[in-house]
């Protein structure tokens, strides 16, 4: 094959939030220009049913905190962690916390975390990041090695393994190759068990998403689809991001 054939999608830089750490909406919702996430509402829930008092939580991929403003309902001291890998939301997130001592933050990557945070955290969650990493095995390993009791991860999973970019637009680099995407990837069932198992033997659970769609929607207004493209609707019963059926799943891995 000619050295000079351009692939057109084979551009991988796929960490959109270093491209433009304003693609996250987290800050919005803190200073109460967006409403509470439905995923934070349900999260909640969850951590609920299985918190006690003292337990420390890791929101893995949690931008600038916004999902402690409901985790917070559980307990109002509740021992919430907030780890991203994009400086800038975790930047906002010191400062706009630094009152509450019960709430700390850390710049640390799904796949680097520091050994440090081996075994540290009673639960840990990560809450719409996986879909958009190019890999997933380095993230669950770390996420696992982090949790004492419960770590809690609301992905894209299927009866499929659907691997997918989304372009935000037909922008292209100097070399020719459209460069503005996000990946959108959903695993199936099966895939999340093996690449789960083949870390230790743990009970594995799916829940379903639960929202209000008519919340979801409101959130659709042509100013925010201008500035974020990929934003979900619910649309006959389906959540959808750009042109693809997006079929979150909470998955429930049980350590100890
Ligand atoms: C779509 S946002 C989700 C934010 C929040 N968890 C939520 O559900 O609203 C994805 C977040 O993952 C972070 N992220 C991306 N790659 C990461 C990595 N390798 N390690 C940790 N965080 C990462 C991004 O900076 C961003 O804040």
């Amino acid at each position: 094959m000619s050295k000079k054939t351009i692939f057109e999608d084979r551009n991988n830089d796929w960490e959109i939030w270093r491209k433009n750490s304003s693609i996250e909406r987290s800050i919005k919702r803190l200073k109460k220009q967006l409403p509470e996430m439905e995923a934070s509402k349900q999260v909640t829930k969850i951590i609920k049913k299985r918190y006690k008092k003292g337990y420390k939580i890791l929101d893995f991929g949690c931008a600038a905190g916004h999902f402690y403003q409901s985790l917070r309902r559980i307990d109002n001291k509740i021992n919430y962690f907030g780890f991203d890998a994009t400086k800038n939301y975790i930047n906002f997130a010191k400062k706009f916390f630094k009152k509450n001592e019960n709430v700390k933050f850390d710049v640390q990557s799904l796949f680097s975390m520091s050994k440090k945070y081996n075994k540290k955290f009673d639960i840990v969650f990560c809450s719409n990041v996986l879909h958009h990493l190019p890999s997933i095995d380095i993230p669950l390993k770390n996420l696992i090695k982090a949790s004492k009791k419960y770590c809690i991860i609301r992905t894209l999973v299927s009866d499929n393994t659907h691997l997918a970019r989304f372009y935000y637009n037909d922008s292209m680099n100097k070399k020719g190759e459209l460069n503005n995407f996000q990946l959108q990837n959903t695993y199936s069932y099966s895939l999340i068990r093996k690449k789960i198992k083949k870390i230790g033997n743990y009970k594995i659970k799916f829940e379903d998403d639960v929202f209000d769609g008519k919340k979801i929607n409101k959130e659709y207004t042509k100013k925010e689809i201008k500035k974020y493209p990929g934003l979900t609707r619910f649309v006959d019963g389906v959540q959808i991001a750009g042109s693809k059926v997006f079929e979150f799943k909470w998955i429930i891995i049980k350590i100890k």
